[in-house]
């Protein structure tokens, strides 16, 4: 669901030049999940504020507001639970990749915590809550890259949040063209399910 608002580059000008500084990219982001084209990398649960974030001056504050300011958008509560799997996080594509058609879990399933693993019930049911995804593209690519949410894709602004339910509907993106790099950050959050029902967000 497009907010159809477009976020100031002030509030993601932080985040931007952070991640552009030096060699933080490659630094930074670690985790290079498989894709079938092209290459991605990601920093997932930045919400725990891990040391090695925090020593390397990593813009926690800008990156809290800008999620304050995509949930504000969608009139939500600020202090809703935060998806124990992914987190919050940021994903780099290169041209050529995209993100294969898939459905996020609505209970901790590959959270870092192994301890706290929910292994009871189909992670993809939705029960008491539903996981759903606040997406931004601080820098979009020269095309392509696009949200595709239940056999959709919209044609995303740079800097326009959207939302996709992301544990209710298969969701991927389209392929990134050319040499600049799509930089979306992803803020994951459970909406409770009287909350995404009242919304009219928990059913297909
Ligand atoms: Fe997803």
């Amino acid at each position: 669901m497009r907010s159809n608002v477009v976020i100031p580059k002030s509030y993601t000008k932080p985040i931007l030049d952070w991640l552009l500084d030096g060699d933080n990219l490659e630094k930074y982001l670690s985790l290079s999940p498989y894709h079938a084209s092209g290459k991605v990398i990601a920093r997932p649960n930045i919400d725990l504020r891990d040391q090695e974030l925090v020593d390397g001056n990593f813009p926690f504050k800008d990156f809290f507001h800008l999620r304050d300011l995509i949930l504000q958008q969608y009139d939500l509560p600020l202090d809703l639970p935060i998806d124990d799997n992914y987190g919050f996080m940021i994903v780099v594509s290169y041209k050529g990749h995209s993100t294969q058609l898939h459905k996020d879990p609505n209970r901790n399933r590959e959270g870092p915590d192994a301890s706290k693993h929910d292994t009871t019930n189909m992670p993809y049911f939705v029960t008491d809550k539903l996981h759903c995804r606040f997406n931004i593209l601080i820098q979009s690519p020269e095309g392509g890259g696009n949200p595709i949410i239940d056999g959709v894709e919209f044609d995303i602004e740079e800097n326009e949040p959207w939302m996709v339910q992301a544990g209710l509907y298969y969701h991927g993106s389209s392929v990134v063209e050319g040499d600049k790099i799509r930089i979306l950050c992803s803020f994951g959050h459970y909406i409770p399910i009287e909350l995404a029902n009242e919304r009219g967000w928990s059913s297909m």
